[in-house]
């Protein structure tokens, strides 16, 4: 995924914007570049394909100095990786750019401005922004205003920085759906997607709001102003040190920590993939839309937690894309004969991008004739997603316990999101569509309500230590969220959980229930609740002890022998994505009470790389 880093500094700014670059290469990218107003107010650029490495020994070759810069690292949606679609873009030789993001109105935007004579030398949509703003900034009211107005005219998700050769000492910048920080230096000031591009300079940082456009100017000046244009305050915040991702920070377990960073990552999940009222196939890649709109099948292989992502996906894909999907373990799929249909699209899921099943089955894959690969991965650079036509991260950063927790709920993200790339492409309505993304755009402060049920479920937790199993109850979309609940308590805790559709339990594992097999249900808001309403009514007959996380708006009351905790009310798709949390929080305090390795259980790994 693209990232920004610009700077206004007394001294050249070229190193800092490679270190910034260097900083936020983990987010994988296909090409880079930096754009510096030197001591003429010329502006100058530099633009290599492939690793930030290459404009590195572009720029031992001719330097770029200058006190004042923006820098970028493009992941290709509009316009295939080449140094010429590479950012910063230009118009003319005073103006250039960087963006993050999707401009959704970019074709109309495109004609209109060839059609006041612009020359477009890319395939990008965000070189119609460098020429948009130039167009305004003609007006002669500065850098900001021009800004200002281009912004006005642009449908999407950006965040951008921009630099003008007649404002030799300012950059401006502007976020809509992508982050941009600030950060402040001592007379200086930096803007980066990301803090940690800027950890080498400052940890000091103003987070941008909705809407809010910046400039920074000469001396560390920072003037912010909101959607309206109104000037505002922002507050500084520190920066927590604490090299994230290798600490546990306040966290007794990185499983817990991983838990509960889902809200930050799965926001990470949808930034700059979500349009107003819809998902573009581009955040799958330039190739994407021509790819997708031939796609007739689908076939998702996967392993473990990634499998049952995959489950999840086939509920989605075949109510709003409308197309059949198959959904198998990978161990399975790379050995048995198969019959792919004509326009079939391969799919994969995995964390880690290198599960030898996972790997095996796409390498088996490419000889069997499918129309092409997708990847959903969270690790740029693996083999996965290097072996594949198209992908999509998760962004989930690392995860280090082996139990799988925030790489799964930012699976089912991505998941949603390649649904409605989908689904728009094959006809799904406009309502539909913008319900979901709303859906979507509250799912993170949804998440953060469920983790307010922390104490709660701890206190539940002390009625599973002392049993040997447990039974986790599901339907429809939910059956694999059951499946996900029980893997997790069978993989920390050691104890023995299986998982069924509620529908199957008079088919057999009815037997089992008594008062030492606890019963886990999830019971959101959706069409199927009766049904599994009198599937519950079965095991409490039984004498069975249930506990059910249900909607607040569902009438199921707690009673003796039946627990309940009431989750946010949420949009009925996105309900696996919500109720997973409760159950991984479930296992976490069985598996905390047994003492267990709680982040290493025994005999797992997290990522398998043999067979
Ligand atoms: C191992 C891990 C699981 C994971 C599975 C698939 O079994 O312990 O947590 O779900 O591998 O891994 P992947 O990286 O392909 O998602």
């Amino acid at each position: 995924m693209c990232g920004i880093v610009g700077a206004v500094a007394q001294r050249n700014v070229e190193g800092i914007l490679l270190e910034g670059l260097r900083r936020l290469e983990y987010r994988g990218y296909d090409s880079a570049g930096m754009a510096v107003l030197n001591a003429a107010g010329e502006l100058q650029r530099r633009r290599a394909l492939g690793k930030v490495a290459a404009l590195e020994a572009m720029l031992e070759e001719a330097a770029l100095p200058g006190r004042c810069g923006i820098a970028h690292t493009r992941w290709a949606t509009h316009g295939k990786p080449s140094e010429e679609n590479a950012h910063p873009h230009q118009s003319g030789n005073r103006l250039a750019l960087v963006h993050n993001g999707i401009i959704e109105n970019h074709e109309p935007l495109r004609r209109e401005l060839e059609a006041d004579g612009y020359a477009f030398s890319s395939q990008t949509d965000t070189e119609v922004v460098a020429h948009l703003l130039e167009r305004e900034y003609r007006h002669g009211d500065g850098l900001l205003a021009a800004v200002q107005r281009g912004l006005a005219q642009l449908e999407g998700a950006y965040a951008l920085a921009v630099v003008h050769a007649d404002e030799p000492n300012v950059v401006v910048g502007a976020r809509k759906g992508s982050p941009l920080v600030v950060g402040a230096g001592i007379d200086e000031a930096f803007l980066g997607s990301d803090p940690l591009a800027l950890l080498q300079v400052t940890d000091r940082f103003i987070y941008l709001q909705e809407g809010d456009v910046v400039r920074l100017a000469d001396g560390g000046k920072i003037e912010i102003f909101d959607a309206e244009g109104q000037a505002v305050q922002r507050p500084i915040q520190t920066f927590e040190h604490g090299d994230g991702a290798a600490s546990k920070g306040e966290y007794r377990h990185f499983m817990q920590k991983e838990i509960f960073e889902q809200p930050a990552v799965i926001a990470a999940a949808l930034e700059g993939r979500l349009g107003e009222r819809s998902v573009p196939s581009e955040c799958f890649g330039p190739d994407a839309e021509a790819l997708f709109s031939r796609v007739e099948q689908l076939h998702i292989v996967a392993c473990g937690t990634s499998y049952h992502a995959g489950l999840v996906a086939r509920y989605w894909l075949e109510r709003y894309a409308g197309i059949p999907v198959q959904v198998e373990v990978a161990s399975e799929y790379r050995y048995r004969t198969v019959v792919v249909p004509d326009n079939t699209l391969f799919v994969t899921l995995s964390q880690s991008g290198e599960t030898a099943d996972t790997l095996a089955a796409l390498r088996f894959a490419r000889e069997q004739g499918y129309l092409g690969s997708l990847a959903i991965c969270n690790v740029p650079g693996s083999s996965l997603v290097r072996e594949s036509d198209l992908t999509l991260m998760t962004q989930a950063g690392p995860e280090i316990g082996v139990a799988s927790t925030k790489a799964f709920t930012t699976q089912l993200t991505a998941l949603m999101l390649f649904t409605l790339a989908l689904g728009r492409v094959k006809g799904l309505d406009a309502e539909t569509q913008a319900e979901v993304v709303a859906g979507l755009r509250a799912l993170p402060q949804l998440v953060s309500r469920v983790l307010e049920l922390d104490d709660a479920i701890e206190s539940l937790s002390t009625e599973f230590a002392e049993k040997h199993h447990a039974l986790f109850l599901g339907r429809g979309a939910h059956f694999p969220i059951a499946l996900e609940g029980a893997l997790k308590l069978k993989e920390i805790s050691y104890i023995h959980a299986e998982a069924y559709p509620a529908g199957e339990l008079k088919h057999g594992p009815l037997a089992l229930v008594d008062s030492e097999m606890p019963v886990v249900s999830v019971a959101p808001n959706d069409e199927l609740l009766d049904k599994l309403k009198s599937n519950l009514q079965e095991v409490r007959a039984r004498g069975g002890e249930l506990f059910v996380f249900a909607d607040e708006r569902v009438g199921i009351e707690a009673q003796e022998g039946v627990r309940v905790l009431s989750l946010p009310h949420v949009h009925d798709a996105l309900a696996p994505i919500l109720y997973t949390v409760p159950l991984q929080l479930l296992s976490y305090h069985v598996a905390v009470l047994k003492g267990t390795d709680v982040d290493q259980p025994r005999n797992l790994a997290k990522s398998v790389t043999v067979e």
